[in-house]
């Protein structure tokens, strides 16, 4: 089997991170959020990957992701010029994918579950799509399958009234026969090619189509505060750990001090080179990235991202600072939400 990441889109929701890169870059645990995509595709014993990058600083992603050689993988990139759909965005990967299966992955999803089971059950099935499927309270914001008896008969967007709570993931698994009913979608009202539309074709169509239920989270970090909370979640699940008191999960990076009068409270994770001074108080569910300097502050259920520099008495919650931003200040601070892109400077 092949994989696919899907990492194009604008990610306006995630506005001002993305404007200075793709949403698909930004650290979630100090780990890029596709970093997970194509860490779950590798492991599930795919080698093969395309990723599909957009137009918001393309060469950011192949900087980081290179030849795929320093993850084991051999990497392709497929330009798509504009958002215009997921569907779109396969369709471009025909060449790609020739006769083998394949799975996508968007690049902004992260699931708790690996993939290795569901890449075993697809690739030995005669099944042409393969979904996963998520429970969710809210149903009217995602893509929701309805069933009749066991079987899906058909897929929703957003529904407004439906007796099924089972969202449709952003991992799909497909045949080559994807790209001849791909080729017939129309642009929906938004003027993207849809997956939906493109599963519900192979539906219409009389092509197999199978599911399977995820069990555990699966976050998509389409806004900040998914962001966040997939921050929690990914934290809570981190392994090795250095343990500083009992029960308490602590990472930290090489080179990072802690001053002695700091007060922390896991989970959380402190990248390498990170100065944290005296006074700060950390936690729970905090990320830092690297070179991060803290004085003073309180963070909690927050992600600081590499190089960055906060220093006074301010009470971070629910914030997410981009890399080389700096925040100072003489005045006490009660908590208060930050959103900074790159570079943000504050001085109060
Ligand atoms: P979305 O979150 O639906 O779209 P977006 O990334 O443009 O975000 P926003 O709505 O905030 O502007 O995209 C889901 C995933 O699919 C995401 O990883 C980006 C990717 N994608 C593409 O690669 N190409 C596309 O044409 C579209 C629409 C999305």
């Amino acid at each position: 089997m092949k994989g696919i990441i899907l990492h194009g889109g604008y990610g306006t929701r995630l506005g001002p991170l993305t404007l200075s890169g793709p949403k698909q870059l930004l650290k979630i645990a100090n780990k890029p959020m596709s970093q997970f995509a194509l860490e779950d595709i590798k492991n599930a014993g795919i080698n093969e990957i395309a990723i599909v990058i957009g137009d918001v600083y393309p060469e950011k992603v192949k900087d980081y992701y290179g030849n795929g050689s320093k993850f084991g993988l051999k990497i392709t990139y497929i330009s798509q010029d504009k958002p215009r759909g997921i569907s779109h965005a396969v369709g471009l990967c025909k060449e790609f994918v020739g006769n083998d299966k394949f799975v996508v992955y968007l690049g902004d999803n992260i699931m708790r579950k690996d993939l290795n089971g569901f890449v075993k059950k697809f690739s030995s099935s005669t099944d042409d799509c393969m979904i996963l499927l998520s429970e969710v309270d809210d149903p009217s914001r995602f893509g929701i399958a309805e069933f009749n008896n066991n079987n899906i008969n058909k897929i929703i967007e957003k529904p407004k009234n439906t007796n099924s709570n089972l969202a449709v993931i952003g991992i799909y698994f497909f045949t080559n026969k994807i790209f001849e009913i791909i080729e017939k979608l129309k642009p929906s009202a938004r003027g993207e090619l849809e997956i939906t539309d493109a599963i519900q074709l192979v539906l219409k169509n009389g092509y197999n189509l199978n599911y399977e239920k995820v069990t555990g989270w699966w976050k998509d970090t389409g806004t900040p505060e998914d962001i966040i909370h997939a921050n929690k979640l990914i934290l809570d699940n981190l392994k090795n750990y250095e343990k500083l008191n009992d029960n308490q999960k602590i990472s930290i990076g090489k080179n990072s001090t802690i001053s002695k009068d700091c007060c922390i409270n896991g989970p959380i994770i402190i990248g390498d080179n990170c100065n944290i001074g005296s006074e700060v108080r950390l936690g729970p569910n905090v990320s830092i990235g690297n070179k991060v300097i803290l004085k003073k502050c309180k963070i909690k259920n927050s992600l600081i991202m590499d190089n960055c520099i906060i220093d006074g008495s301010i009470s971070l919650v629910d914030s997410i600072i981009d890399q080389n931003s700096e925040i100072t200040t003489n005045v006490k601070i009660n908590e208060i939400k930050l959103l900074l892109g790159q570079f943000s400077k504050i001085q109060i």
